[in-house]
């Protein structure tokens, strides 16, 4: 018997993805501001509070933890998480997704670790143009860091770029036979005007639309120079896959605004302040992790019972494809949350 998470509109939730820090050594222009205020270290999860939610999302049949940011590689001892996590079960998939500025120095060791698969942010290949857009990146300690998971043997490596209009829309092309000469997957991305994104940068629903560069866009450029064809294949993610003909490589299509793929939802995240999120894209209408195992270091009840409530709140779809951030879509009658089968 084994207990899983299904939230009010049917769908089984067992991936949670794992915000470590909010810290990063990069500012994306999509992002981060340049002038981001990092959180005081006691505001964040400790690494035991980490490894303590993941025995209890364990409990309630999650299998997959995706290891996340800001830049995870930059907290302190996540190594450790990282085996500890792997404790927790033969059938769990631990997975990272990082910036790669890091990785040349932790590739090996990740692999020890039980990182089963990576994910690299990589959004050009030209290095001023990378600079400008990460506002302080160096593209050769990326590359460094692509080629050290490659040489520790990880599969599946997967480059997530952003493509934003007006910054590097000419560069598919590049960064597609670059994935492929490696055996790299790829995922073309459309920024997400996340909601906290939009507050920041006191930015509009339409300035957000201005940079907006649909998926099927890319597809049919790409599919001037590349044989793309559909593959079933998913990693149960939100990206749709084509397999490059002749090639290793799989172009996922990431499409939060073109194509809404919150109906086959699986995840939520946490915080690294230990927020539980229902949904990606509602950043604060969460639960307090933090506050629940601070006040319970000896019961982990109420903490199930947080997570069960935060599924029942889980929305229907996020409402950031007009850039209206509303409330979350509460189901009229909630099923059971918790079921045991
Ligand atoms: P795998 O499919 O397991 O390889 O991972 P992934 O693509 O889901 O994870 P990754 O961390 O590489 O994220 C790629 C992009 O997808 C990022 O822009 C994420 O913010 C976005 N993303 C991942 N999951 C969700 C989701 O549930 N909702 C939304 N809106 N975006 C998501
Ligand atoms: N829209 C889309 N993708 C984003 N990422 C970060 N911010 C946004 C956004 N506003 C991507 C990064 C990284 C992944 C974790 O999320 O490029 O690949
Ligand atoms: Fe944000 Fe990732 Fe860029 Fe860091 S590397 S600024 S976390 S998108």
């Amino acid at each position: 018997m084994t207990t899983q998470l299904v939230d009010s509109f049917g769908r089984h939730i067992n991936y949670v993805r794992l915000s470590v820090t909010d810290r990063c050594d990069l500012r994306c222009v999509y992002c981060m501001s340049n002038t981001v205020q990092f959180l005081p270290r006691d505001q964040l999860l400790t690494l035991e509070e980490l490894v303590r939610l993941g025995r209890c999302f364990t409990a309630l049949g999650v299998r997959h933890f995706r290891i996340t940011g800001g830049e995870p590689l930059l907290r302190r001892n996540v190594l450790w998480l990282i085996a500890q996590l792997n404790t927790l079960g033969s059938d769990h998939q631990l997975t990272l997704t990082t910036n790669g500025t890091q990785l040349a120095r932790h590739a090996l060791a990740l692999k020890a670790a039980g990182i089963a698969r990576i994910n690299i942010s990589l959004d050009s290949l030209q290095p001023a143009r990378f600079r400008q857009l990460t506002r302080c990146g160096d593209l050769n300690q990326v590359i460094a860091g692509i080629d050290a998971a490659l040489a520790a043997g990880f599969q599946r490596i997967k480059l997530n770029s952003v493509i934003v209009a007006d910054y590097n829309t000419d560069e598919v092309f590049d960064l597609a036979a670059f994935a492929i000469a490696r055996g790299l997957d790829l995922s073309f991305i459309e920024k997400m005007p996340l909601g906290a994104e939009l507050m920041e940068r006191n930015e509009t629903a339409n300035e957000s639309a201005l940079d907006y560069y649909p998926s099927a866009t890319i597809r049919n450029r790409l599919i001037q120079q590349f044989e793309l064809l559909p593959t079933t294949e998913t990693t149960s993610g939100p990206a749709r896959y084509w397999r490059v003909a002749g090639t290793q490589t799989r172009i996922g299509f990431i499409s939060p605004r073109s194509h809404n793929f919150c109906e086959r939802c699986n995840r939520m995240r946490v915080t690294a302040t230990g927020q539980l999120l229902p949904c990606l894209g509602q950043r604060d209408l969460g639960i307090d992790l933090r506050a629940i195992l601070r006040a319970n270091p000896n019961d982990d009840a109420p903490i199930l019972h947080a997570i069960c409530a935060a599924v029942a709140m889980k929305p229907k779809a996020h409402g950031f494809d007009t850039g209206n951030q509303q409330p979350p879509e509460l189901s009229e009658t909630a099923p059971p949350i918790c079921t045991m089968n």
